[in-house]
């Protein structure tokens, strides 16, 4: 009955504190891993962003975000007010057809945007030549700042022609087929712009994180933590940002608690074996995974909407997670609005004990999402023997999905044994749209660096 099937999925998606803990301690373990050697699950990417902002920073860039949804364009200027800037920006929408083509395609698109923001904004005459940061937000290996060679394309993109190549070049390429007057000084990834800009108006900042499309976080290591970088000789005690890419935790399935929905997921993407982590909680996949759910109970369970044609329900990712958020947003006692949603979007009619399996279902989802998502943050703080600090956030799941804040603080309150009512040690705040400004200050700290020599 549906209402033994409501348990099973209990069951399945909740994911209790002893659990929480042990993905924390594995994660630990693969954090330090990663900065031991190449080729670890995480590959704990040095960035070679390599100093806090102090707020004196200035000057006048411009920032290119590539995320997974949007691509923004920014003109940042850094005041001379400590940690103050203006902002100009733009969003357009990154075509969904531009994830499956070719570098060619994605670099002329990127390119475009880049020229109606300039001639949008700015005279002919002008003499332009503005510094750029660029967000690229894809694992890269870099050996310098401006450089970035792409290791694999993740959150469902499939581009081909960029693996394993630097990005740099093709992209500076589509620049100058246009004659733009654009200089790249930095490429970053999003979570190191989001902690580079949380840390510029907040010195409580330790963790970037994103919860969005895809998850992520970077924090600030020190380089005689950083095993793999030793042949360098670089100071002990210098700074040197780490983005983890952690969404590859645990790519071997040993203490994530996968369901047979998640390897299906993972055995239907562009990349399988990879993102482990990223693909049970990040919100591409949300959607997904709650319409695996379905399908199955309908297909071979025979306890949903039957007799009704799931014709559309059976289209893979034809649900996002905005819908999950829809449902579990659903005011009504009778979850008219989920009702609703099923007619309009899929054309299915449940009735009353269908909707409050898929309220549920919604929530168990949203929920392990959140809860699993604190263990990365968790395992952080642990590994740097952060005792207390704030943790800066950004992305689409982190901002709009309802409860996933709450949810995740209560987590991390479970995974540190920290009382409820007390003060809470590791705070995540919104840092929304933080990685615009993180790239200016990271290109103007750039800069800095270069005029000084070092
Ligand atoms: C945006 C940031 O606000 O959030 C991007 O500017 C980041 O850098 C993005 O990649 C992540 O969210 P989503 O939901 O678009 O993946
Ligand atoms: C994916 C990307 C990573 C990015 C994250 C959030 O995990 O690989 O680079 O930070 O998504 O956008």
């Amino acid at each position: 009955t549906l209402l033994d099937e409501l348990s099973n999925l209990e069951n399945l998606f909740t994911v209790d504190a002893a659990t929480l803990k042990k993905v924390t301690d594995h994660f630990v373990s693969e954090l330090a891993a990663g900065l031991e050697k190449e080729g670890g699950n995480i590959p704990m990417n040095p960035t070679w962003v390599m100093a806090f902002p102090d707020g004196d920073e200035q000057g006048t860039f411009l920032a290119l975000d590539m995320g997974g949804t949007n691509l923004r364009v920014c003109e940042i200027t850094l005041t001379e007010e400590k940690g103050e800037f203006d902002i100009i920006q733009s969003k357009y929408r990154m075509p969904e057809e531009l994830k499956t083509g070719t570098a060619d395609e994605l670099w002329e698109y990127i390119a475009d945007c880049l020229q109606q923001f300039i001639e949008f904004h700015h005279e002919e005459e002008e003499v332009l030549n503005l510094p750029l940061g660029f967000t690229f937000s894809y694992p890269a290996t870099q050996h310098y700042i401006d450089h970035g060679i792409l290791q694999r394309w993740t959150k469902g993109f499939d581009i081909s022609g960029v693996e394993g190549e630097d990005v740099v070049p093709q992209f500076q390429a589509a620049l100058e087929a246009r004659n733009l007057p654009i200089k790249l000084v930095a490429l970053i990834n999003d979570t190191t712009g989001t902690l580079i800009a949380s840390a510029y108006t907040d010195q409580a900042m330790r963790v970037g994180c994103i919860f969005g499309t895809g998850c992520n976080a970077a924090y600030m290591e020190d380089c005689g933590s950083i095993p793999k970088l030793k042949h360098l000789n670089l100071p002990d005690d210098c700074p040197m940002a780490i983005n983890c890419e952690y969404g590859a935790f645990d790519n071997e399935h040993k203490v994530l608690p996968i369901t047979k929905y998640d390897t299906i997921i993972d055995e239907e993407s562009p990349r399988p074996g990879q993102q482990a982590f990223e693909k049970m909680i990040a919100g591409l996949y949300l959607g997904e995974i709650f319409r695996l759910v379905l399908v199955d109970l309908h297909e071979n369970k025979n306890l949903l909407f039957e007799g009704q044609d799931i014709s559309k329900l059976k289209k893979p990712y034809t649900i996002d997670a905005s819908f999950l958020a829809l449902i579990e947003e659903d005011p009504f006692e009778n979850l008219q609005e989920t009702h609703d949603l099923f007619e309009k979007d899929l054309n299915i009619n449940p009735s009353k004990p269908e909707l409050e399996l898929c309220r549920r279902l919604a929530e168990l989802i949203g929920t392990r999402a959140a809860r699993l998502s604190a263990c990365g943050v968790a395992a952080i703080c642990k590994k740097k023997n952060i005792e207390t600090c704030h943790v800066g956030a950004d992305g689409s799941v982190f901002t709009k999905y309802p409860h996933f804040k709450a949810r995740g603080a209560q987590a991390l309150r479970e995974i540190l044994d920290w009382p409820k009512g007390k003060k809470d040690p590791v705070v995540i705040l919104s840092a929304e749209d933080g990685s615009g400004v993180g790239a200016a200050v990271i290109a103007a700290l750039t800069l800095k660096r270069i005029k000084v020599g070092n």
